[in-house]
């Protein structure tokens, strides 16, 4: 298949760029380097092993979009692109809706003009808002406690009821739960601008002296440890995800969660980072941070039964290779 990845550049993208043409898939990038590097294109060529074709722009713009679908003869989607710090998007709302949902709305549409059949969705378990544990795909959702959420609902919405009206467009949904880790190579991984909001690239700047001490939200969590508790997966098996995903497409639209079906606290992640890696994480406990919940993580057994993927990476290796990546950089 000749795929386009949109956002192909960023964090998740980049590693599913890889892992689409380790599978023998020809890869369009189409990202405007608003949150990644161009450099990464290059190192995505190395560890894949063939080139793939770059074409810089946005795809909430309309004359892109139109663009990439009549220069590229395209047999699939995968929409990574989209902006996604979550206070950003409570001071920015309307950014986030044209970005993040624009861009779903023009990608689709070109999909259906095009006779692009397949289309492969980031979501995320913020979807589910505040639910019972585990998630599971069949739940009511529930209001998503940002814009960035609300982004991603809203998102999935369109794209569902485009499936509907349209015989044979295969729409696939994925709700990531915590994506953690680096390609093993420490070429690739998540380097965010600025200071991170997240656990793991926080964990490897204070590692390498780069902030001074990690600031656990909340230890008064109903937690074993008091901690808050998420579903981490490696990235590189929430790449091969998504190429499971792409061999899997039917028409309709499916919906699966991509976690690995345990959860761990902020403590304990902290604690394997400090033993598989022989560093010393300081840190001190900080009020609980507004919007967070205490604990989720996935059911993911409708992945394993219907894509035959299941995430195969333990905690253990997503410290190592976040780490591995943090002292490449
Ligand atoms: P990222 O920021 O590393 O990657 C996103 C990429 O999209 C970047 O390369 C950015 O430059 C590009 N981009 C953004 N807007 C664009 C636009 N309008 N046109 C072209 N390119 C654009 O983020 P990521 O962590 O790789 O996340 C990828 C997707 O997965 C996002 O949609 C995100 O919301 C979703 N997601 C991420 C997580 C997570 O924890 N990282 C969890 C759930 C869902
Ligand atoms: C966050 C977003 C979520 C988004 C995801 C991926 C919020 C409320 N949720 O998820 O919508 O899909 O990122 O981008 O922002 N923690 C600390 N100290 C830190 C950072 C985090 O203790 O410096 C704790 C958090 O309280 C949480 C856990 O670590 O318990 C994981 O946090 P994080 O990596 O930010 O992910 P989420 O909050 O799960």
């Amino acid at each position: 298949m000749n795929v386009l990845v949109t956002g192909g550049a960023g964090y998740i993208g980049s590693h599913t760029c890889v892992a689409l043409l380790e599978a023998g898939h020809s890869v369009v990038i189409a990202d405007n380097f608003s949150n990644s590097r161009r450099d990464t294109v290059e190192r995505i060529e190395r560890l894949g092993g063939r080139s793939v074709k770059l074409v810089e722009g946005d795809v909430a713009d309309e004359r892109t979009v139109r663009e990439l679908f009549e220069q590229n003869a395209i047999d699939g989607v995968i929409h990574f692109a989209g902006l996604k710090s979550v206070p950003e998007s409570v001071a920015q709302p309307l950014r986030y809706y044209r970005n993040n949902v624009f861009s779903t709305v023009l990608l689709a549409a070109a999909c259906i003009e095009h006779g692009v059949g397949k289309f492969v969705f980031s979501s995320s378990a913020t979807v589910y808002g505040s639910n019972d544990v585990p998630y599971r795909e069949e739940m009511e959702l529930r209001t998503p406690t940002s814009p960035y959420g609300s982004t991603k609902l809203a998102s999935e919405r369109i794209l569902t009821e485009t499936a509907a009206s349209a015989p044979g467009f295969a729409v696939t949904l994925l709700r990531y739960f915590n994506p953690i880790g680096a390609h093993p190579s420490g070429l690739i991984g998540d380097d965010p601008n600025g200071v991170p909001n997240n656990l793991m690239p926080y964990i490897t700047r204070v590692a390498r002296g780069k902030l001074e001490k990690l600031k656990v939200y909340g230890n008064d969590y109903p937690t074993p440890d008091g901690t808050g508790v998420r579903d981490y997966i490696h990235v590189c098996d929430l790449a091969e995800g998504h190429i499971a995903a792409l061999e899997h497409a039917r028409p309709g639209t499916q919906v699966y969660n991509l976690g690995s079906g345990s959860g761990v606290s902020v403590l304990e992640l902290v604690e394997a980072f400090e033993r598989v890696n022989g560093v010393k994480i300081p840190y001190e406990f900080a009020p609980r941070r507004p919007g967070d919940l205490p604990a989720y993580y996935a059911d993911a057994s409708r992945a394993e039964r219907e894509l035959g993927w299941s995430a195969k990476r333990g905690v253990d290796e997503m410290v190592r290779d976040a780490w591995n990546f943090e002292r490449n950089l």
